[in-house]
């Protein structure tokens, strides 16, 4: 029995109020700061020619054209539409075959036992409820399939300006606190959310830098892009808008690993799931 400080028993999905229309805005420029994570987490996967890969909150197909590239049939699942698109458009540019279809991590548009291979970087961990995607993972996977993600280790400057930017506009629109999100990087929790389809979970630590010219070039870039914050910035005044973005600025900067541009370094973990036994 488990008790209520259980992560995976304990877990509410938040209301979807702020849920972000992933096409909104121009995300491909995070897509390219992510790149390196998707080619670490389809080196975890290894895709073999013969296999089915699906890439679940594919965005603009990173893995997904990764794991072609490598020979394997290749679908790639979002909600976002025009993510979709611009993926497609990526595997006709490069001369690849995969497909991209809509739809969300815990209602896949796939048969039973139609995949060897479920991998999702950054993607299903914006899932509402993740018992629901995880049971979604092991329904389309074959008996021997594997599930590869990775998520976020919520610290560090990134998770530190994320974090102050959502409470700023919790804060700005006088919104009700919203539990913690599921801690995807946490083994033990995977554990827990695994065990009952009888996976067993390895976790793998990683860094990924995030760069540009300067902090401030780094803030202002996302705030006129980044979906997530597009959604929150319709909510909220230019003044509410401006603080929060002076102290997203000043949260970088006090980070920057750089004397000449602006870098950070964010930790996340790859986690392997396979079946136990
Ligand atoms: C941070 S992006 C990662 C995209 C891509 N995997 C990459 O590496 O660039 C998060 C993606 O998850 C998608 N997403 C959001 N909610 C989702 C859900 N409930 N199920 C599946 N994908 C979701 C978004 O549309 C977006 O494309």
């Amino acid at each position: 029995m488990k008790s209520e400080s259980d992560p995976v028993k304990s877990f509410r999905a938040p209301p979807r109020r702020f849920s972000p229309d992933w096409s909104d805005g121009k995300y491909e420029r995070t897509a390219a700061t992510l790149l390196p994570a998707a080619q670490e987490v389809i080196t975890v996967a290894a895709p073999q020619p013969s296999e089915h890969l699906v890439d679940v909150g594919c965005g603009t197909g990173n893995a997904a054209l990764l794991a072609a590239e490598r020979g394997a049939s290749v679908t790639g699942i979002d909600p976002a539409a025009r993510l979709l698109e611009v993926a497609e458009q990526e595997a006709r540019r490069r001369e690849l075959t995969a497909s991209f279809l809509r739809g969300e991590a815990s209602s896949l548009p796939l048969a039973d036992a139609s995949a060897d291979v479920v991998v999702s970087v950054f993607g299903v961990i914006f899932a509402p409820d993740p018992k629901a995607a995880i049971e979604e993972f092991a329904r389309v996977l074959r008996p021997a399939g594997r599930i590869v993600l990775s998520a976020w280790i919520p610290e560090g400057p990134i998770s530190a300006a994320t974090r102050a930017v959502r409470e700023g506009v919790m804060h700005a629109i006088d919104a009700p606190a919203t539990p913690p999100p599921f801690p995807w990087h946490s083994q033990a929790a995977l554990h827990d959310l695994f065990a009952s389809h009888n996976f067993e979970v390895e976790v793998h630590e990683r860094t990924l830098a995030f760069s540009a010219a300067s902090a401030t070039a780094y803030v202002d870039d996302d705030f006129q892009n980044h979906p997530m914050w597009l959604a929150s910035r319709a909510l909220i005044s230019d003044e509410q808008a401006q603080a929060i973005r002076a102290t997203a600025i000043e949260i970088l900067d006090e980070a920057n690993e750089l004397d000449d541009g602006f870098q950070v370094t964010s930790r996340y973990v790859i986690a392997l799931a396979t079946p136990s036994g």
